[in-house]
C-alpha cells in the first residue's frame, strides 16, 4: 500500500544554497524536516515535477542512501514519470551529468558534499542540476532559497524502500524508479571522446600507474576504465571501494589530502603517473614521477595538446578558467588564436559558455577541469585526456611540463587556506582589502609594486546577467598576482584563500620551487591584507 501524506512544516533558517549546492553537516541534514524542506523547495523552484523525469544519484557517502529513497518517495507524491537512479543510489558527479543529458530529462538531484569528509560527523549535501546537465545557474538557486523561506508543507509517499541494488524497472506509487549502472553510460561516453586503442597501446608497453579512488566514487568507474577496458595492471586503482565514511579520510585530491600517492610519486617506486579523484569524481589530481602538476597548468597543458584528443583535434572554440585559476591558460589560449574566458569561482558559471559553444575546456585551481562533453568537471576525464598526451608523445610528465614552460612561460602558483576562521574576523580582512582598493595602485610591498587592484565583478557574456563581489585581485608589475577570497563551500566559519601567482616568461628560471618563486608574493600578501594580525593564525591550514 502506497499513501500521500501533506507534512506541515516550516522554513528552516539558513537553507540557501552555496557553490555547488546546499552542504551542512549530516546531523543537520538529519534533523526533522530538514532535507524535506529543501527537496520540496527545489521542486517548488522549478516548477513542480508532475511528469517530469529526474536523474538521482550521489557519491555514496552515509546518509545516500536514506536521502535518497527521500527523493523518491516525495518525487512519487508529486506527480513524477520517472525517476532514473543509479544502482545503489550511486552515480559519480560527471555521469549523473551525462545522464541528464543523454536521457533528456528535467535534470537531476545528486547527494553529496563533495570533498568534504563523509560519516554521522562529516558533512552531507545535495544539489540541483537543470536539464542542461550543469549545475543550477543563481537564478535557479535563488528561486530555490526563496521557497525554503515560506514553505509550509510538502507531499511524501508512505512507502517501502525501493530496491536500488537491482537494475531494472520498479514501481514507486505512480512513478516509475529505473535502476541504473552507475557506469556504463559514462565508460560509452568516454569511449566516444578517446582513443581507446591508443590508450590501450599505452598500457601493453609497460606504462604503470596509480588512481587513488580515495575511497570514494570513482573506484568503480576507474576500475572499468583503466583496468578493465584500458588493460591498466590489476591494483592499478587503490581505495577503490566507495565507504560511506571515505575510509575516514578527506576525499579531496590535492597534496595534502592525497599524501600516500604524492609520497610514491616523489619516491623510487614511482610509477610513470599518479592520479586521484574526490568523493563525487568531478575533481582530480595529476602528477608525475617527481612532478606534481597544478590544477592551472593542467587545463594549460590540455589545451595547448587539443591535438591528441579525437574529439577536439578539429580545434578548440575558448578557454574558461575561474577568476583565481592562474592565467597559464590564457597563455595558451593566445597562441591559438582562440577566445579565453575569466568567470566567477564555481563551475555554474561555465555552463552558459559551453552551451552557447563559446568554450570547449574549462578549469578551475580548485583542482577542476571539464569540456562541453558534460556540464560538470570530470575527474576521471582529466585523467583520459592526460594518458592521451602520454600516449602521443611518449614522454614523461616531467617532460611534457617542461617543454610547456618553455613554450608558453611558467606560471608559478599555490592556494593557501585558513580554515574554522572567525566569520566576523574573516570579514573584517575583506572589508580592510576592500577599503584599500583605490589607494594599493603605486604602493610597493616587499619588491612587489602594485600595478592594478580590484573586487573582481563577471558580466556573463550570453545572458548578460552580473555577479558582485566575487574576489578581490591585487595585480603587481612583472604579472604576479595575489587573490583574497572567502570559499563558498566550506560549513565552519569561514575559509579564507589566498591564491598566490608568479610568472615567469623563461628561458631561465622555469624550475624553481614554487614557494620560492612566490616568496615575495607571499610575503606581499601578508602586508596588504593583515592575514596573522586578523586570523590570529601563523600560517595556513593547507597549501595546494
Ligand atoms: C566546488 C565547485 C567548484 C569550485 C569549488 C571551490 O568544487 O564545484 O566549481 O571551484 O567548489 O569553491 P570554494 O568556494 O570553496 O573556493
Ligand atoms: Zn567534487
Amino acid at each position: 500500500m502506497t499513501q500521500i501524506t501533506t507534512v506541515t512544516t516550516a522554513p528552516i533558517e539558513g537553507q540557501k544554497p552555496g557553490t555547488s549546492g546546499l552542504r551542512k553537516q549530516t546531523m543537520v541534514f538529519q534533523q526533522p524536516h530538514y532535507l524535506e524542506n529543501f527537496v520540496q523547495s527545489i521542486f517548488t523552484a522549478i516548477g513542480g515535477v508532475e511528469g517530469k523525469t529526474l536523474v538521482l544519484g550521489g557519491d555514496g557517502r552515509y546518509f545516500n542512501d536514506r536521502a535518497s529513497q527521500v527523493v523518491m518517495r516525495m518525487a512519487a507524491a508529486q506527480g513524477a514519470a520517472r525517476v532514473i537512479v543509479g544502482q545503489g543510489a550511486l552515480l559519480s558527479t560527471p555521469a549523473a551529468s551525462n545522464l541528464i543529458r543523454k536521457r533528456q530529462t528535467d535534470g537531476g538531484i545528486i547527494l553529496s558534499a563533495s570533498h568534504n569528509p563523509g560519516g554521522p560527523n562529516g558533512d552531507f549535501g545535495i544539489k540541483f542540476n537543470t536539464p542542461n546537465g550543469g549545475p543550477a545557474p543563481e537564478d535557479v538557486t535563488g528561486r530555490i532559497f526563496e521557497a525554503t523561506r515560506t514553505i509550509e508543507s510538502y507531499k511524501i509517499l508512505e512507502a517501502q524502500d525501493v530496491d536500488l541494488s537491482t537494475l531494472g524497472t520498479h514501481a514507486l506509487g505512480g512513478m516509475d524508479v529505473e535502476v541504473v549502472h552507475p557506469v556504463s553510460d559514462y565508460q560509452a561516453l568516454m569511449e566516444e571522446l578517446f582513443d581507446f586503442d591508443a590508450l590501450r597501446a599505452l598500457f601493453a608497453s609497460g606504462f604503470t600507474m596509480r588512481f587513488d579512488a580515495m575511497h570514494a566514487i570513482t573506484g568503480p568507474y576507474a576500475r572499468a576504465i583503466l583496468e578493465g577496458a584500458l588493460g591498466a595492471a590489476p591494483g592499478t586503482v587503490v581505495n577503490g571501494t566507495p565507504s560511506p565514511d571515505f575510509g575516514g579520510g578527506h576525499p579531496d585530491p590535492n597534496p595534502t589530502w592525497a599524501k600516500g600517492l604524492m609520497d610514491l610519486m616523489m619516491g623510487p617506486e614511482a610509477p610513470d603517473f599518479g592520479a586521484a579523484s574526490d568523493g563525487d569524481g568531478d575533481r582530480n589530481m595529476i602528477v608525475g614521477r617527481g612532478a606534481y602538476v597544478t590544477p592551472s597548468d593542467s587545463i594549460a597543458v590540455l589545451a595547448a595538446n587539443f591535438a591528441h584528443v579525437p574529439a577536439y583535434a578539429s580545434g578548440l572554440a575558448g578557454v574558461a578558467r575561474s577568476m583565481p585559476t592562474s592565467r597559464a591558460s590564457d597563455r595558451v589560449a593566445e597562441a591559438l588564436g582562440i577566445a579565453c574566458y575569466e568567470t566567477p569561482t564555481g563551475w555554474k558559471f561555465f555552463g552558459n559558455l559551453l552551451d552557447a559553444g563559446k568554450a570547449t575546456l574549462c578549469g578551475e585551481e580548485s583542482a577542476g577541469t571539464g569540456s562541453n562533453h558534460v556540464r560538470e568537471k570530470d575527474g576521471l576525464w582529466a585523467v583520459l585526456y592526460w594518458l592521451s598526451i602520454l600516449a602521443a608523445t611518449r614522454k614523461s610528465v616531467a617532460e611534457v611540463m617542461a617543454d610547456h614552460w618553455a613554450r608558453f612561460g611558467r606560471n608559478y602558483y599555490s592556494r593557501h587556506d585558513y580554515e574554522a576562521v572567525d566569520s566576523a574576523r574573516a570579514n573584517a580582512l575583506m572589508d580592510g582589502l576592500r577599503a584599500q582598493l583605490a589607494t594599493l595602485p603605486g604602493q610597493s610591498f616587499s619588491g612587489l609594486t602594485v600595478a592594478e587592484a580590484d573586487e573582481f565583478a563577471y558580466d556573463d557574456p550570453v545572458d548578460g546577467s552580473r555577479s558582485e563581489g566575487q574576489g578581490i585581485r591585487v595585480g603587481f608589475d612583472g604579472g604576479s598576482r595575489v587573490v583574497f577570497r572567502l570559499s563558498g563551500t566550506g560549513t565552519q566559519g569561514a575559509t579564507l584563500r589566498v591564491y598566490l601567482e608568479a610568472y615567469a616568461p623563461g628561458p631561465d628560471g622555469l624550475d624553481a620551487a614554487p614557494e620560492e618563486a612566490l616568496a615575495e608574493v607571499i610575503s606581499a600578501a601578508d602586508a596588504i591584507a593583515g592575514i596573522t594580525r586578523h586570523t590570529g593564525r601563523d600560517g595556513p591550514d593547507v597549501t595546494t
